[in-house]
């Protein structure tokens, strides 16, 4: 058995609910130092080909002619995905339990058995000369400006460009969020879970860096990810702050917007973390559900009159998306109305207060986006 199938057993062993193939060849990379780039690649394309192709699979024999069987499966599906019966697709990519929480459309299941794509957003309007600096990358077009496909093989956490914040790897359907917060330069924005800061980043840039953007999360390391983060694409108008989500707000300030991009079930990234969704069981979504709910009322009370609200989540079951709007509805209609979110600066997208992303649509992930305005 060659070292990089070898491997590929050893890392889809050790992957589980508590550690994830993804965290699971991370570490192993990080150990085997001496590992060149064509094995890690080699071996990461078998370990996701495995777990997206898993409903397929004898899972009795053993693992390394699962493997193969599974290479194979990705290798028939991209020279001829209509080979594949829609009927068969639906049944297999995922487990049961997502029948009731979203309807398994051939669309869905074809987007999500392909190789994703990998989306950077370029500093505005740069989206097309960064394309022509980085090679092997194109830009989204006229309605994306900013975000670039990049189908290279460079690292590109080792180029020049990264190095002067020219660029950010950020999803599509992220991207997307930005843009239809639409922040305005001099604004004051609160992006309460903001993790290592993607969104902020891209917030940040639509205002020009000018305004601020209380940025704040439960892990304090990933706020210290998100200090890093923006020293490098030279982000200044931020302040971070710890927040559990709890009823007490970080600070009594009352913002233009707020920006709720609440932890999910991550529904939407199947087709790039394909083995979350055999980990991943409605139990979890049903959590995620309140903690959503919680987390948007307690962000409510920081927008001011007029100001917005926003709820992202990189999901795609009812219960995480539009039961989550609704019973936001329910309880807050005295105060916030339904805000049509900009779509159709964005070409392909609708002008609605709620929005559902699939990956068929954009070619990234799956997102919900749902708008509220305050009323005056
Ligand atoms: C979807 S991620 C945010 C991604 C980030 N906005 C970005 O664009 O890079 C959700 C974040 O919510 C945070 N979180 C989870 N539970 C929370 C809570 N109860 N209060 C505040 N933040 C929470 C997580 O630590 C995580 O960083």
């Amino acid at each position: 058995m060659r070292v990089s199938q070898s491997l590929a057993v050893k890392i889809i062993t050790a992957a589980n609910r508590e550690r994830p193939a993804d965290a699971v060849m991370r570490e192993e990379f990080r150990t085997q130092r001496d590992m060149m780039p064509s094995d890690i690649a080699a071996i990461s394309q078998s370990v996701f080909n495995y777990f997206r192709w898993r409903g397929w699979l004898d899972l009795e024999i053993p693992l390394n002619e699962q493997i193969r069987k599974a290479r194979e499966l990705a290798r028939n599906f991209a020279a001829n995905p209509s080979a594949f019966a829609e009927v068969d697709l639906c049944e297999r990519i995922a487990p049961e339990w997502v029948r009731g929480e979203l309807e398994i459309s051939p669309a869905w299941a074809r987007a999500i058995q392909g190789e994703p794509k990998l989306w950077l957003r370029a500093q505005p309007g740069q989206g097309r000369t960064l394309a022509g600096k980085l090679g092997a990358a194109k830009s989204a077009g006229e309605h994306f400006p900013d975000a670039v496909n990049y189908f290279g093989e460079e690292d590109l956490f080792q180029c020049d460009e990264f190095h002067a914040g020219e660029f950010e790897i950020q999803d599509l359907a992220s991207q997307v969020v930005g843009w239809l917060c639409a922040p305005q330069p001099g604004e004051t924005w609160w992006d309460t879970c903001a993790g290592e800061g993607g969104k902020t980043l891209h917030l940040s840039a639509l205002m020009q860096n000018k305004g601020l953007i209380w940025a704040s999360d439960r892990a304090e390391w990933r706020l210290k990810s998100l200090k890093r983060r923006a020293a490098r694409a030279k982000v200044f108008n931020f302040r971070s702050v710890p927040w559990d989500g709890g009823v007490k707000p970080p600070t009594k300030t009352k913002f233009d917007g707020v920006l709720v991009d609440a932890p999910c079930s991550g529904v939407g990234t199947w087709q790039k973390n394909p083995h979350a969704r055999w980990t991943t069981d409605l139990r979890d979504v049903q959590e995620l559900c309140a903690i959503q709910k919680r987390l948007l009322a307690h962000a409510a009370p920081g927008v001011k009159p007029g100001g917005k609200l926003i709820y992202a989540v990189c999901t795609l079951t009812r219960s995480e998306t539009t039961e989550v709007a609704a019973d936001f509805n329910s309880k807050f209609a005295a105060e916030f109305e339904p805000l049509e979110l900009p779509g159709e600066n964005y070409g392909r997208l609708p002008t609605t207060a709620t929005l559902t992303i699939w990956p068929q649509d954009l070619g990234g992930n799956g997102m919900f986006i749902a708008g509220w305005r305050r009323k005056k």
